[in-house]
């Protein structure tokens, strides 16, 4: 088997894999190569816009979105199924950060830490994916939304802005989330997945971290203040304010300063 030259061009052909099991495999597959040295060129060849998807789940707009079901079997399977979508997305975001940006020319460790993001989504979307095996259900079972990869586009032309919005923002919201939802899970005897998704936020604190300390990187080269432009940058590309409650303890793990999100 012949591996891609570079780690940008095997970002673009994870990107542009359409079947989600193929996408899993290619991600483990050249993100170990790329932390064993096989690959050990960055290379520059620019990521597709849109990533391949199959042709299930249907997508719709956000607003578009079936309100979810009320029996408390089809929800709670239904919850899983939006989590595996995000974590889906979570794969091609976190390539497309390893290639769209290379004109920024990073040390190595940029790309260490977004291809073991890529890694850990992998194996969070086959966590949730063979939950929802056993539960009878299958990953297009449910529509699903587009807004994830919308907030790539809109944040495509600036590394500040991707690192704001998504690992800074959606990432560290998924972190003020998820205690009450494995809450939830656990109050309905369902520990298999309240488990699940505490395996999920811990590795999440560490997906929040790298875009801290990146977004703090750029933010040094280019002789910017930190809080200040998060600031500005998330009332620009964040529909929505920050909203409380936060996670502090977690958010304090991932080394974000309070001053970012507290008025
Ligand atoms: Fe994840
Ligand atoms: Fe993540």
């Amino acid at each position: 088997m012949r591996l891609p030259k570079t780690l940008t061009d095997a970002a673009g052909l994870v990107l542009a894999e359409p079947e989600p099991a193929e996408k899993v495999r290619l991600t483990y597959l050249y993100g170990k190569a790329w932390q064993d040295g096989e690959i050990s060129e960055v290379g520059d060849s620019a990521p597709p816009d849109h990533p391949g998807r199959p042709p299930k789940p249907q997508l719709c707009m956000p607003a578009d979105m079936p309100k979810r079901s009320k029996g408390s079997g089809k929800r709670r399977t239904a919850l899983i199924h939006a989590i595996a979508h995000i974590e889906l997305n979570a794969i091609d975001l976190a390539w497309d950060v390893v290639a769209r940006f290379v004109a920024e020319d990073f040390p190595k460790a940029f790309s260490d830490d977004w291809v073991q993001v890529a890694v850990d989504e992998a194996k969070h979307f086959e966590m949730l994916v063979a939950r929802l095996q056993e539960l009878d259900a299958e990953y297009g079972d449910f529509p699903a939304h587009n807004g994830l990869w919308e907030a790539a586009l809109t944040t495509r032309d600036d590394v500040l802005d991707r690192l704001v919005l998504v690992p800074m923002a959606l990432e560290a919201r998924g972190l003020d989330t998820t205690p009450a939802t494995v809450e939830r899970l656990t109050a309905n005897n369902d520990i298999a997945t309240a488990d699940l998704m505490a395996t999920i936020a811990e590795d999440e604190v560490s997906h929040v971290a790298a875009g801290v300390r990146w977004f703090e990187y750029v933010c040094k080269k280019r002789g910017l203040d930190p809080v200040p432009t998060f600031k500005t940058r998330i009332t620009k590309t964040l529909k929505g304010r920050l909203k409380p409650p936060f996670n502090h303890v977690a958010r304090d793990l991932a080394g974000m300063n309070r001053a970012y999100y507290e008025a």
